[in-house]
């Protein structure tokens, strides 16, 4: 029959019925995500516990960050403290103020407030206000993010792996006159390439963007790494190969196995004494067309996440970035 058709049909109709069925089998998916998207991500606020909960984090990781800077702004995230602040009032409202990271939240707010009294910074009115408020909630102590020497961060590396991945963390500050080489890369991507994927197809390319004008090109456009960004050595962009997938069932798989690529990249690159900071590629449809200008992805190709490298300073901070307990986030059934 198929071969019939072929034969009466012209080529153009036979490739649009081609097409037409293969929509057909896409679009139900695709749907089928879209629906789950919409109806329980936070797009539309955050309605409920969980939406809340990962909306603090989201705030007071902005807070940790602000600071553990190269050099951090006094008075920053003027705008930021303050949503924080009212949205751990609402959460201490409406639901269990014993929650891991609503408590680590507090902390941070009153960390934020110590780190501007020891540094002679007097705080906007706003922001004084809005954390005075949070302190009659409860008496509980700031949290103090990390500092690290250099060796101290990388002396790990030979441990067993309990202690090495302990150990990895995302570095924020680099030293601008460290080179990292190529063979040393190499080595990170002969490590890296140890990773899992579905039936070893291995989709995962990356991109290692070296000369300094289109780092900064390629930051800029990613936009969250203020601060730190301008003295990354190079840019790692994670991609991945969706030629490598067929099925509707397959849809999501390059992000997966380009996700999984991705954290044994880090761990590679903490291994060979390489700071890293793993940046979202999380772009809206004009930003990733914009960022494909810049980088000459093959259209076959995605962004899955990009990675800012550098050789850490000799002292430098490191935000908490504090982890859940495993029985808020894992069931045994
Ligand atoms: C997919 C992804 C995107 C991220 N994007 C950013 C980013 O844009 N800017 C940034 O400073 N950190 C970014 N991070 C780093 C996270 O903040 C960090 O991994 C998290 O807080 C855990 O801390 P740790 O890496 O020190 O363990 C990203 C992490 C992941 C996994």
């Amino acid at each position: 029959m198929k071969n019939i058709v072929k034969r009466i049909l012209p080529e153009y109709v036979v490739s649009l019925i081609r097409n037409l069925i293969l929509v057909k089998r896409l679009y139900p998916a695709y749907l089928y995500d879209l629906k789950r998207f919409y109806r329980y991500s936070g797009t539309d606020g955050h309605g409920d516990e969980t939406k809340l909960i990962e909306k603090i984090i989201t705030k007071y990781h902005i807070i940790e960050k602000g600071l553990t800077m190269p050099s951090s702004r006094l008075g920053f995230g003027k705008d930021v403290i303050i949503g924080l602040s009212s949205l751990c009032l609402e959460f201490s409202r409406k639901y269990d103020s014993k929650d891991e990271q609503y408590l680590h939240a507090i902390g941070v707010i009153l960390e934020y407030k110590r780190f501007h009294e020891v540094n002679n910074f007097e705080l906007n009115k706003d922001i004084i206000k809005a954390i005075t408020k949070i302190e009659g909630l409860m008496s509980i102590s700031p949290t103090q993010q990390l500092s690290f020497e250099k060796d101290d961060f990388f002396q790990y590396k030979n441990s067993e792996f309990l202690t090495f991945s302990n150990s990895r963390m995302s570095v924020r500050n680099f030293d601008e006159n460290e080179e990292i080489s190529q063979e040393t890369l190499d080595n990170v991507l002969n490590l890296a390439k140890n990773a899992p994927s579905a039936c070893n197809r291995q989709t995962w390319r990356t991109y290692i963007i070296t000369d300094k004008t289109s780092v900064g090109r390629v930051l800029e456009a990613q936009g969250g790494n203020r601060g730190f960004g301008h003295l990354a050595n190079k840019v790692i962009i994670v991609a991945g190969e969706v030629g490598g997938f067929a099925s509707p069932g397959e849809r999501n798989q390059v992000f997966i196995d380009g996700g999984i690529y991705a954290m044994n990249l880090l761990y590679s690159l903490h291994y060979y004494n390489i700071g890293s900071c793993i940046l979202n590629c999380s772009h809206s449809v004009e930003k990733d067309m914009k960022m494909r200008e810049i980088i000459d992805l093959k259209q076959s190709e995605v962004f899955i996440a990009m990675i800012a490298i550098g050789i850490p300073p000799k002292n430098f901070k490191v935000a908490i970035s504090k982890r859940y307990s495993i029985e808020h986030t894992n069931k045994y059934s």
